[in-house]
């Protein structure tokens, strides 16, 4: 079981036009490939084009969404802050399935003025009744330090080992939940 490579889901939180989730996402996957400990994919919520839960009766997206979460052992949350919280099109896609969520491990990445901090305490609660395990240590951008105008993603060097130690933490508890599926 030990070296079997689990496969994580880096998942894009935010989907509106101009977002920075994806400049934060492919730095994510960029570090973690190099790791060479685990499978590794961006999962970017827009491609998915999922409608707000059970306003369409074309259940195509929906279908996609919960096939492509199945194919995951554990996942790693890019989320912005808005109002607080994460953003909508976040809590649609967590709504959006269930029993391909259970029984995995997650870490977050959040990114807000304050370093996204209410998003990712917020999350955290949605991910305990989704039965995700979310790994203690959290990578906290700054919008003011880590970006520059807001819009171009220059992260401090800083953030390296808390991602990197992040992705220990993240590995070990997929590995374990996935004897329990
Ligand atoms: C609707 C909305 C609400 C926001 N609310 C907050 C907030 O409460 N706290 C915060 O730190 N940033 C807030 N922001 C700023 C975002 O952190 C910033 O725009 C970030 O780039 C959003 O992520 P995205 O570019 O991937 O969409 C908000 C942005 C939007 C669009």
């Amino acid at each position: 079981m030990s070296n079997i490579k689990m496969n994580i889901g880096i998942i894009i939180g935010t989907t509106r036009e101009g977002r920075v989730g994806p400049q934060v996402g492919q730095w994510v996957k960029e570090i973690a490939v190099l790791r060479k400990d685990a499978n590794y994919e961006l999962l970017d919520i827009k491609e998915f084009k999922l409608p707000l839960l059970g306003e369409s009766t074309d259940k195509t997206g929906v279908e996609k969404w919960n096939q492509r979460l199945m194919d995951f052992d554990g996942f790693v949350f890019v989320t912005g802050e808005y109002n607080h919280s994460i953003p909508a099109s976040l809590k649609n896609a967590l709504d959006s399935a269930k029993e391909p969520w259970n029984n995995k491990a997650a870490g977050i990445v959040s990114y807000g003025s304050v370093g996204g901090a209410r998003a990712a305490e917020h999350l955290r609660g949605i991910l305990g009744e989704l039965q995700i395990a979310d790994v203690r240590t959290h990578v906290a951008l700054s919008m003011f330090t880590d970006f520059e105008n807001w819009s171009t993603f220059k992260p401090q060097s800083l953030h390296l080992s808390n991602l990197n130690e992040m992705l220990d933490q993240l590995l070990v508890w997929s590995k374990a939940l996935k004897s329990i599926r």
